[in-house]
């Protein structure tokens, strides 16, 4: 097969005015066609961090057309960096520059810089245009689709951002090369999960072709990412806000932030939490006569897998997991809301689980 310009894909996410598209493929760091069409104006700011600047940050400048004025900036790598110091590091340098309101800012990384570029953009000037390359697959299945930008507070994750859609997101598939193994796992959490929430068919297809997905085949991940993107587009477009649908992104995700609070952020990374948070959900939901022995057996064995853990951590008790699991901002009122399944394929937001059964489970869940 031959590929124009190197993309394998592209999709659409439909919101109206800000509608934009995912372009997905191979080389696209080294070609500027899936880029340039989105730049508002002659001034481009790149930010990214310090380990993938030695990688891909050259790549990306030398193929931008040498007509733009194009900067960079690196942050600092890693979840405690982002805070909006950072971010002001960011504004720093859009002034010193003396960027205008048609400027574009680039955001060249992992979820943690996507959210912060994302934020930058949506306050430098009251709002400037800017496109998404997310490098790990979480961003690219996740987190650089929908629009929430912001950053960490000291009493809280992701407490302080806005709504800020790019105007465009590059996923180039062969960045993935250099992503460490545990990162490339952590990824599949969240494709898993779409196909848990939506999707029967996707998830016999993950079955079939977790092996490639895990070898890093570029075909078969442009296939992943590309109907990942779809079906959390098509919930984004139906609920931009997170008032109904948009909460069934959060299989696992009450139960898996539970884990990372406990843990301490960074010692789990947040797609190995969901998995073994989807691995319980799939439980609960088999107690609860949801779904069946089989239904729970496919289940657990894709999170499986896709090189996740089942078990909860050896030290949290059911105590650990319900004080956090109460703080979920999730939460309506004092009842616990959580995502259960009602097949593989299909779920529902529920918060009529009764406490005992939920207790019950979080005593007998297996411990790592
Ligand atoms: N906005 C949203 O809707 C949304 C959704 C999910 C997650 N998030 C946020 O995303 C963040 C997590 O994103 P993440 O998992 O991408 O983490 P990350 O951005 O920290 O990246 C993980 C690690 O991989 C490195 N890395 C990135 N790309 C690489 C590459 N191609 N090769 C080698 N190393 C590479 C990074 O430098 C980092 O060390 C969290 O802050 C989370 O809150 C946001
Ligand atoms: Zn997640």
């Amino acid at each position: 097969m031959t590929h124009p310009n190197g993309v394998l894909r592209t999709l659409q996410v439909a919101l109206g005015e800000r509608s934009y598209p995912i372009h997905i493929g191979t080389g696209l760091l080294s070609r500027s066609e899936s880029i340039v069409p989105y730049l508002a104006g002659q001034q481009v700011m790149i930010v990214t961090n310090e380990t993938i600047a030695p990688l891909y940050l050259e790549a990306l400048t030398q193929c931008l057309p040498e007509t733009l004025d194009v900067r960079s900036v690196v942050l600092p790598d890693g979840e405690q960096y982002k805070s909006v110091e950072q971010v002001g590091r960011i504004w720093d340098a859009l002034l010193e520059a003396g960027f205008n309101r048609r400027c574009t800012l680039i955001a060249l990384g992992g979820g943690v810089i996507g959210d912060m570029v994302g934020f930058a953009a949506a306050s430098y000037q009251r709002g400037v245009a800017f496109i998404q390359i997310p490098t790990t697959l979480l961003s690219q299945v996740d987190s650089s689709v929908g629009g929430k930008t912001g950053v960490n507070h000291p009493l809280g994750k992701n407490m302080i951002g806005a709504f800020w859609q790019p105007k465009a997101v590059v996923v180039a598939i062969d960045s993935l090369d250099t992503l460490p193994d545990r990162e490339l796992s952590a990824g599949l959490a969240e494709v898993i999960k779409y196909g848990f929430i939506r999707d029967a068919a996707f998830l016999s297809w993950l079955e079939a072709n977790m092996t490639a997905l895990r070898q890093r085949d570029p075909e078969t991940l442009a296939e992943a990412i590309a109907r990942s993107c779809q079906i959390k587009a098509d919930i984004v477009a139906e609920d931009e806000t997170e008032q109904g649908v948009r909460a069934l992104l959060n299989l696992g995700h009450t139960f898996g932030h539970a884990i990372e609070a406990h843990q301490g952020y960074g010692n789990w990374l947040h797609g190995e939490a969901v998995g073994a948070g989807m691995a319980m959900a799939a439980t609960l939901s088999r107690e609860l006569g949801a779904i069946d022995d089989a239904a729970l057996d496919r289940a657990l064995a894709v999170i499986e897998s896709a090189g996740l853990p089942l078990a909860a951590p050896a030290e949290m008790t059911r105590e650990h997991f319900l004080t956090h699991m109460r703080r979920d901002k999730k939460n309506i009122d004092s009842r616990l809301r959580l995502v259960l399944l009602n097949a593989l394929g299909d779920a529902c937001i529920s918060d009529a689980t009764p406490p005992e059964r939920l207790a019950a489970l979080l005593d007998a869940y297996p411990r790592a």
